[in-house]
């Protein structure tokens, strides 16, 4: 409940990539999301995942219900379906930040010549359009540009040992219509078990082709530090590509990125 109350207000803050901050995708006008919260009780996983769900002000509240459900994940229109059974809010529509941001992207596109989904559209194309973006607006952690920022999640451990984590996001700045990032994806956006539980931020195809929470989670096993843990991981990654983890076991806290990624409690200089 605490992992996903946390999420939630950052979903309802607008200044997130997730919930009511969400990004466009490239056909500018779908918002399309994804979300997902597992726990562990000591004994076993128990997880829930939302992807590409639209229309729906609180992902994080609908993955925590289908983890209710004799279901794991839930996708597009049936999500959707769920969360108007349940009668969650609907979502409100793109925020005048993810409208600007979508703005700038397609000037960029324009300028850069990029064909989309043509022999042009590569995976370096895609980072080197998301990176920029970044670069061109500073650090991510600056107040003023807060609604730069991406994926938000959550991880707690409770007085009985119980692991818990939340994570949602609205992607990327550069993506298609039907894009699944790492967020839903367990061993990409998330692992959890005996140990603790990380969470990974960034480009999500490269934290799926890389396994970046599982990665973390194995050093883990290993009885290295969370900090050192996550710092190991990032450093696995091209520094051109944004990522960043953060890991909570029983004996600590990590909290590691390429970036200035905001995080609780802050980065160290
Ligand atoms: N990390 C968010 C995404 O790539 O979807």
């Amino acid at each position: 409940e605490g992992v996903v109350a946390t999420v939630q207000w950052m979903e309802n803050s607008g200044v997130f990539n997730a919930g009511k901050g969400s990004v466009l995708r490239f056909d500018g006008r779908s918002i399309q999301m994804d979300a997902a919260v597992a726990v562990f009780d000591g004994a076993e996983v128990k997880q829930g995942a939302v992807e590409i769900v639209e229309d729906v002000q609180n992902p994080v509240l609908l993955a925590a219900e289908v983890m209710k459900t004799p279901h794991v994940k839930l996708g597009g229109d049936g999500a959707t379906e769920l969360a108007r059974k349940l009668q969650l809010p609907g979502h409100p529509g793109p925020s005048k930040l993810a409208i600007a941001r979508h703005q700038r992207l397609l000037k960029r596109i324009d300028q850069k010549g990029i064909a989309i989904a043509a022999p042009g559209w590569t995976p370096e194309a895609l980072w080197l359009l998301d990176s920029e973006e970044q670069g061109e607006n500073g650090s991510c952690a600056a107040p003023a540009i807060m609604g730069e920022c991406d994926t938000v999640g959550a991880v707690a451990l409770d007085a009985a040992g119980t692991f818990a984590l939340a994570a949602s996001t609205g992607g990327m700045s550069v993506m298609l219509r039907g894009r699944i990032g790492d967020v839903p994806v367990r061993g990409a956006g998330w692992q959890i078990g005996p140990m603790g539980g990380v969470l990974a931020t960034g480009i999500g195809e490269h934290i799926i082709r890389l396994q970046g929470a599982d990665k973390v989670y194995r050093l883990l096993e290993l009885a290295i530090h969370p900090q050192q843990a996550c710092e190991q991981i990032v450093q696995l990654f091209d520094p051109e590509i944004p990522v960043g983890f953060i890991a909570l076991t029983k004996d600590g806290l990590g909290v590691a990125s390429n970036r200035d990624m905001p995080s609780y409690p802050p980065m160290e200089e």
